[in-house]
């Protein structure tokens, strides 16, 4: 169960990397939906080398270790579940966000929330442990009671979106209670069980965007999520690429 066992950092380098170290450990090694939460971090990461700003007492940054047993090809779509379970924890708090593919929450265009999904590698390895030993590590940062953000950023916080301080730890419940349960249909029954979900909470749903397919910058609209969690989009040509990676940019104004 996602939450079983909760460590609190006051401070730490990033979640993602006490998480890491708490699934490698031999001895009192992390369970299966073990979580790390700090206060602050020194070293907070986005995805594509991003800095992750994380000001004291203001925000949440967490990070999730999951033990699913899934090849590794279907462990992308967790990411998902993730994002799905904030964007519905913050919506039943009045706050209007969407999920953008594959790892944001945004209010419009704004950044409320992040996932950053690694793989742990096992360094304290023995003849004992296995592949049954990797672990995928979910980082979480949500932005919950800053009021400001660096200028260069379009970024709010659920705070900024009701006007009211919000309980961080009351959130914190919240988006565990249902990551467990997206988790948990995801592994059972695929990427199929959150199409319906992520398609109502999908940012980019028939928005015109432009995005890098092996390594070519191509324009067109989304279609669907995918069967495997890639993103379908048909370019002005009517035909269909796979987004596997990297990030899709939505075009302004154009729907
Ligand atoms: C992104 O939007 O690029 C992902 C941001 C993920 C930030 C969270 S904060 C908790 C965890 N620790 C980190 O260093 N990163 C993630």
């Amino acid at each position: 169960m996602i939450g079983c066992t909760i460590r609190r950092f006051e401070t730490c380098t990033s979640t993602n990397d006490e998480a890491t170290k708490w699934a490698g450990q031999h001895r009192d090694r992390a369970p299966h939906g073990g979580v790390i939460v700090a206060d602050t971090q020194t070293g907070g990461r986005g995805r594509l080398g991003r800095v992750w700003h994380s000001p004291a007492g203001e925000n949440l940054y967490f990070s999730v270790v999951l033990r699913p047993q899934l090849p590794l090809h279907r462990v992308p779509p967790i990411t998902l579940c993730a994002g799905l379970a904030v964007c519905e924890a913050v919506n039943a708090m009045g706050v209007a966000a969407s999920i953008k593919w594959p790892n944001d929450v945004l209010v419009g265009d704004c950044k409320l929330a992040g996932v950053l999904t690694e793989m742990s590698t096992q360094s304290q390895h023995s003849p004992q442990t296995g592949p049954s030993d990797t672990a995928v590590i979910v980082g979480i940062g949500v932005n919950v009671n800053s009021r400001r953000f660096p200028p260069e950023l379009c970024a709010t916080s659920v705070a900024n979106e009701t006007g009211a301080d919000c309980d961080r730890f009351t959130l914190l419940g919240e988006i565990l209670t249902r990551m467990d349960s997206w988790v948990e249909q995801y592994c059972a029954h695929g990427v199929g069980a959150l199409q319906q979900a992520f398609e109502s909470h999908n940012q980019l749903r028939g928005h015109k965007v432009v995005a890098k397919v092996k390594g070519v910058l191509v324009s067109g609209r989304v279609v669907a999520l995918a069967e495997d969690g890639s993103l379908l989009m048909k370019d002005d040509h009517g035909t269909e690429h796979r987004i596997v990676a990297g990030e899709v940019t939505r075009l302004e104004n154009v729907v």
